[in-house]
């Protein structure tokens, strides 16, 4: 087998070639060879030293078919003289003078004195015409340049040649030339140490430059990931790095309660009707809220493994450790303290007053944000209230209509950090910071409403190639009545954010429509082959 693996030995051309001409244009040797077989070729006899090359870069001209034509059959006032010539007197609306070619060409035959109008028609003044276009032309199709390099624009302009870009390589004889390729070792065995012949042996090079293999991928090979989670794991590292500690998410079906009541979005809100919201019918409902033992192990494990992760500060903390797993309040005493807020009002809000149904907060939902467990997780924290940063990257639900930009399931980016006496300024100098961390550099902000938290803000950022402000999250100041009722002390505050995790997996990986990147429609195969990303840290 040849070493290009063809049954055409490349290599050995190239060797040949070079011996018997010292210095070697190789297109023109080998003109129907393609230019990547011929750099392969040279690269595997460069690396070896025995051919070395220079790569030369040329403009060549080509015609286009106009061009072409022209170079074949004459120019256009060529033909509009011919028939002129031929006929001795011809009629501008005789056929051959009303093709679209004879009428260009009319003008220019005129001005070349080769025919001349006499009365209505036109007569030859010449028994024989020099057609220099045509000339000009056929020299350019065979030199690949123009006699007078001055023509090349103006024949661009009228369409009749185009230029293009060619790669010459010009080879010739190495240090360590050779006329054939020496049999190459590639592998240094026992034997040929103990024989010495590795002394004499010719190795083959190694070369640096080839692609590795590439690795499987995506659909259960090596557990390599799926994009959305590469950009998910690019987050999380960014949120340990600043001292977060991940929330449990594992539960996609949660209470009306938690996604909704406790976070004070009354029990009328459009958010939660069908249109919006996917209930689950079997079971509908839950038990009254309580303690989520399930949640409550994974986030003392959760607490545990930060202790990995070397930088961050907040995990050093004995007590962020023992704190999520009892809460203050007993459960139904937290339940009747958010039902008084809805209700009635209470810690200094004059709440919606409305008749609260306790139903409403049984009822099992797809959780529609994963601010459902931040309400969970902050309930926890009342039992040893303390500065603290969570967040979480998981999935939500929505009852939306599917298009490129939506999708009825996705997933959701959210922080929460608890400290005494923050205020918005704060938020926003946090904000700046963390986007900063994702390579997102001016944010702009700007007043919104959630019902659990005030102010809000929606967060923009400019977008370079659709050129104006883009929303890229939404944060804000969870309400004291949702944290008092918690049981959580008045002078510690929460900022809580959000943004979307498929948004910036999108803009990484140059995709447009979300479902080629989630859902029944995704290539495993394309989704096998995306490659790694990086956040563009500072
Ligand atoms: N839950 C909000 C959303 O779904 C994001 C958010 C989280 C806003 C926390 C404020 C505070 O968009």
């Amino acid at each position: 087998l040849h070493p290009n693996g063809g049954d055409r030995d490349l290599t050995q051309e190239i060797l040949n070639a070079v011996d018997e001409h010292e210095t070697v244009p190789t297109n023109e040797l080998f003109p129907h060879t393609s230019q990547a077989e011929i750099k392969a070729a040279l690269d595997r006899l460069a690396s070896r030293q025995m051919v070395e090359y220079d790569t030369n870069d040329k403009e060549h001209v080509v015609l286009t078919q106009e061009g072409q034509d022209i170079v074949d059959e004459g120019s256009h006032e060529y033909k509009v003289w011919d028939a002129v010539h031929k006929a001795g007197k011809l009629s501008p609306k005789d056929q051959a003078l009303s093709t679209p070619s004879a009428k260009l060409g009319q003008g220019n035959a005129i001005k070349l004195k080769w025919i001349k109008k006499d009365g209505d028609a036109f007569v030859p003044l010449t028994d024989s015409v020099t057609d220099t276009t045509r000339e000009q032309l056929r020299y350019a199709s065979e030199h690949h340049a123009f006699e007078d390099a001055k023509l090349l624009k103006d024949y661009q302009k009228r369409k009749l040649v185009a230029t293009q870009k060619v790669i010459t390589y010009i080879a010739r004889k190495g240090p360590r030339w050779a006329r054939e390729i020496p049999v190459e070792v590639t592998d240094l065995t026992a034997e040929m140490i103990a024989d010495g012949s590795w002394k004499t042996a010719t190795f083959k090079p190694y070369n640096f430059k080839a692609r590795g293999v590439l690795g499987e991928a995506g659909h259960g090979g090596t557990g390599a990931l799926h994009p959305l989670n590469k950009v998910r794991e690019e987050f999380r590292k960014i949120f340990f790095n600043m001292g977060f500690v991940e929330m449990p998410t594992a539960r996609f079906v949660d209470s009306g309660f938690w996604n909704f009541d406790a976070l004070f979005v009354p029990q009328q809100h459009p958010a939660r009707d069908l249109q919006d919201t996917f209930y689950v019918s079997d079971p509908a409902e839950a038990g009254p809220p309580g303690a989520d033992e399930s949640v409550d192990v994974v986030l003392a494990e959760t607490a545990e493994e930060d202790d990995d992760e070397s930088d961050k500060p907040t995990s050093s903390d004995p007590a962020t450790r023992a704190a999520e797993t009892t809460s203050k309040l007993d459960y139904n005493e937290y339940f009747e303290n958010v039902k008084r807020v809805h209700q009635d009002g209470a810690f200094g809000s004059i709440g919606y007053r409305y008749p609260y149904n306790d139903a409403e907060t049984r009822r099992l939902v797809l959780r529609t944000h994963t601010t459902a467990i931040s309400a969970y997780c902050l309930h926890r924290l009342a039992a040893n209230p303390r500065p603290c940063r969570y967040f979480s990257i998981d999935r939500v639900f929505r009852n939306e209509t599917v298009d490129a930009t939506h999708l009825a399931e996705f997933h959701q980016i959210e922080g929460v950090i608890a400290d005494y006496n923050l205020t918005l300024g704060g938020l926003q100098a946090f904000l700046k910071r963390f986007f900063r961390n994702i390579g997102v550099p001016d944010l702009k902000f700007k007043p919104a409403y959630n019902p659990y938290t005030e102010p809000s803000m929606e967060v923009y950022a400019w977008h370079e190639g659709l050129g104006k402000l883009v929303e890229i999250g939404n944060s804000g100041m969870f309400r004291p009545e949702m944290l008092l009722a918690m049981g959580l002390p008045e002078d510690l505050r929460c900022y809580g954010f959000g943004l979307s995790l498929e948004r910036p997996t999108m803009i990484k990986y140059g995709i447009s429509n979300i479902r080629e990147l989630l859902g029944h429609k995704v290539d495993i195969g394309d989704i096998e082959k995306m490659p790694a990303v990086r956040l563009d840290r500072e």
